[in-house]
């Protein structure tokens, strides 16, 4: 049965720096299966029970959690100065947890934090080419040719020709006073979009919809691979994954 040590044990569980749990372990702060345990060498699995000052210290090797990443936090695990989506998971029981992939800062939606990297490999890996979902505002009229022109596999620039990637126009509106006619191919218009895409390069849908002579105005994920935002989650707003949904992820 694996076994860890007593300090790393509880480290990776956030009591503390590994220094601040060493001394707690030394001044008698842990019981382990009823007994004090003061050398944090000691060796420990996930069938002991261990507490740290009269409270239970369960052991999760991994956590998955989905987060409805606001605008205006960055899909980083720390920063100096900005917020990151690490910092809005304040009960997370681990704390090695990091984004899988990245959404640009004004980016909302779908973001899964785990600390599972064999998982978030496979989800990354530019070989596995799983799906991802976006809504967007844009700025200026989406049409049928921008359909077939992404359907194709889009030029975007000199070091991106995009998959092909499946684009819905869900409405357009055209520019205020102008008919729907008149407003087609009018960049003064929006439309609002969901686009499917098999890769995730650097701003992928903001290069795309710009290569066609539009803008993003509001972007959000949708989904990922299986793993679709619950849309009972607010920006900011999180949950574990449910067993299911794990499940089906790893069978991506
Ligand atoms: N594409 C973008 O342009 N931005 C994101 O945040 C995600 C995909």
């Amino acid at each position: 049965m694996y076994k860890v040590r007593l300090d790393k044990y509880l480290t990776e569980m956030g009591l503390g720096s590994r220094s601040e749990v060493k001394q707690g372990i030394r001044k008698g702060f842990v019981r382990v299966n009823g007994e004090t345990v003061v050398r944090p060498e000691h060796k420990v699995s996930v069938k002991d029970k261990v507490f740290w000052k009269g409270t239970s210290v369960d052991f999760v090797e991994y956590e998955y959690i989905m987060l409805n990443k606001p605008a205006g936090v960055i899909s980083a695990t720390e920063d100096s100065r900005e917020k990151t989506v690490v910092d809005l998971i304040p009960d997370s029981r681990r704390k090695d947890l990091f984004p899988v992939g990245r959404l640009d800062r004004d980016t909302e939606g779908l973001l899964l934090l785990t600390n599972d990297g064999k998982l978030a490999h496979r989800l990354l890996s530019p070989r596995h080419h799983v799906a991802k979902v976006y809504y967007a505002v844009v700025s200026g009229v989406m049409t049928e040719a921008d359909i077939r022109s992404f359907a194709e596999g889009l030029y975007v620039d000199e070091e991106l020709t995009a998959l092909p990637a499946e684009l819905d126009i869900l409405s357009v509106h055209p520019a205020a006073g102008k008919s729907e006619a008149e407003g087609s191919g009018n960049p003064e218009g929006t439309s609002e979009i969901r686009l499917k895409i098999y890769e995730g390069k650097f701003h992928q849908v903001k290069r795309m919809v710009h290569a066609v002579g539009k803008e993003v105005i509001y972007l959000k994920r949708l989904s990922m691979g299986s793993l679709r935002l619950d849309e009972a989650l607010r920006p900011g707003e999180y949950r574990r994954l449910s067993t299911s949904e794990l499940e089906e992820l790893y069978a991506e």
